[in-house]
């Protein structure tokens, strides 16, 4: 394990990641799908808005506590699903559960993880929630949620954006697949636990092929709300359309999501789609977003354009592999610094405050559009213009110069 005394930003964490991980590893976290111009895109998105601060604020006490169903946390930072933490870490979720319950924060299990769920559930009594993949046998889907609620998890977030996995080229080049020792241990009472087998691409791509369902539909949602009372968060919403569809589905939160671009490649990202998603929600579930969260100013971004809370996947991974559950909550102190730092800076109390000044505390290209675009929802709705109905091919033509 090397020192990591210099590590004082999320640059700083992926160069010392990079440094130790064997580079198959690290390619099937740190990479995406296609030519990864969505990886890149979800990072980019946050320096194309720039944070507009006011002063004279009194911003001696500053408040990043957020309440979410069942839940108050003392910020708003969520541990994203993500497969196999051993790959990084010799204890793997383990670990990250215990530094999540130190950190007060929520660890979202992954279905593929690579500890079991009631080994996780049996070292943390903090807040879990169960990340849900539905299955091709629904007795599978069946036996994950009668699992996780007996061992004790609070939610489920079941993951809508993979009814087939992305085409992550690096995965495939390397011609990725588990060593023997780690396997998607949830699964071992099916016999699909074992992903070390070489095949000619990628092995985790082909296993969750054959397993994963193509064919869920919303009536898969309603199906599962009947068969369990837990919370459910959709994860993988990025199309205000399905948000508010959503809605009709007896859900409880959504988690707005490209899959940290692993998915379809040349994605929307999900900050780009948070406020019109929020603005259609009006507060009636919360909203958490993911993709790109490197530090404290990406969240109040996030929480300024609408979202309660964030995840953060892949620099959770990157903290693991560097110095384990000790790195991970050095990791979740320090974004939680850095975001106290943002709101003193930029002078505001409370997350509250954040998400109420919106667009105010907001410049740049992109914010400019999305006021814009706003702007339009808002004429539509309200019937402002009793002349002019504004058509999308009119949406097209107004936009600002
Ligand atoms: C993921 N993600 C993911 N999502 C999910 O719902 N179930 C899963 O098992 C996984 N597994 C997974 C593995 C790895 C290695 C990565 C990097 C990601 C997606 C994850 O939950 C989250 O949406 C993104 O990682 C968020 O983007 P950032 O923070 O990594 O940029």
């Amino acid at each position: 394990m090397q020192s990591t005394s210099k590590i004082l930003s999320n640059d700083d964490l992926l160069e010392a990641s990079k440094k130790i991980l064997k580079p198959e590893i690290f390619d099937f976290i740190s990479g995406g799908s296609g030519s990864e111009w969505s990886v890149k895109n979800n990072l980019d998105i946050f320096h194309q808005i720039q944070i507009v601060p006011r002063v004279l604020q009194k911003s001696g006490t500053i408040d990043t506590s957020v309440s979410l169903p069942g839940k108050n946390l003392s910020f708003p930072v969520i541990i994203a699903p993500c497969a196999f933490h051993k790959l990084v870490c010799e204890d793997g979720e383990l670990a990250t559960a215990k530094a999540a319950a130190k950190c007060n924060t929520i660890l979202t299990l992954s279905t593929m993880s690579s500890c079991s769920m009631e080994d996780v559930a049996s070292v943390s009594n903090n807040d879990k929630w169960f990340q849900l993949y539905l299955f091709k046998d629904q007795r599978i889907t069946e036996d994950l949620v009668r699992r996780a609620e007996i061992a004790g998890y609070e939610a489920l977030v079941v993951t809508v954006d993979l009814p087939a996995m992305g085409m992550r080229l690096r995965d495939i080049r390397n011609q990725f697949s588990l060593p023997k020792h780690i396997e998607a241990v949830n699964l071992k009472k099916f016999h699909l636990s074992d992903i070390s087998e070489k095949s000619e691409g990628s092995k985790v791509k082909e296993h969750t092929d054959q397993q994963f369902d193509a064919n869920i539909g919303w009536d898969t949602i309603d199906w599962l709300r009947s068969i369990t009372s837990l919370p459910i968060f959709l994860k993988g919403i990025l199309n205000v359309e399905d948000a508010i569809e959503s809605l009709n589905h007896d859900i409880q939160g959504i988690i707005i999501s490209n899959h940290g671009g692993r998915q379809i490649d040349g994605v929307v990202s999900p900050i780009e789609v948070l406020p019109e998603i929020a603005k259609m929600v009006n507060n009636k579930v919360p909203l958490i977003v993911d993709g790109g969260i490197r530090c404290g100013e990406d969240i109040f971004k996030a929480i300024a354009l609408g979202a309660n809370a964030v995840m953060i996947g892949r620099p959770v991974l990157w903290a693991l592999s560097v110095g384990g559950e000790s790195e991970l909550e050095s990791l979740l102190t320090r974004l939680q610094k850095e975001l106290i730092l943002a709101m003193r800076l930029a002078g505001c109390n409370s997350l509250q405050i954040v998400r109420d000044r919106g667009f105010s505390l907001l410049a740049g290209e992109k914010i400019t559009n999305m006021k814009w675009k706003e702007m339009m929802m808002k004429m539509e709705n309200n019937h402002v213009s009793e002349n002019i109905k504004i058509t999308p091919s009119a949406r097209f033509f107004l936009k600002p110069i």
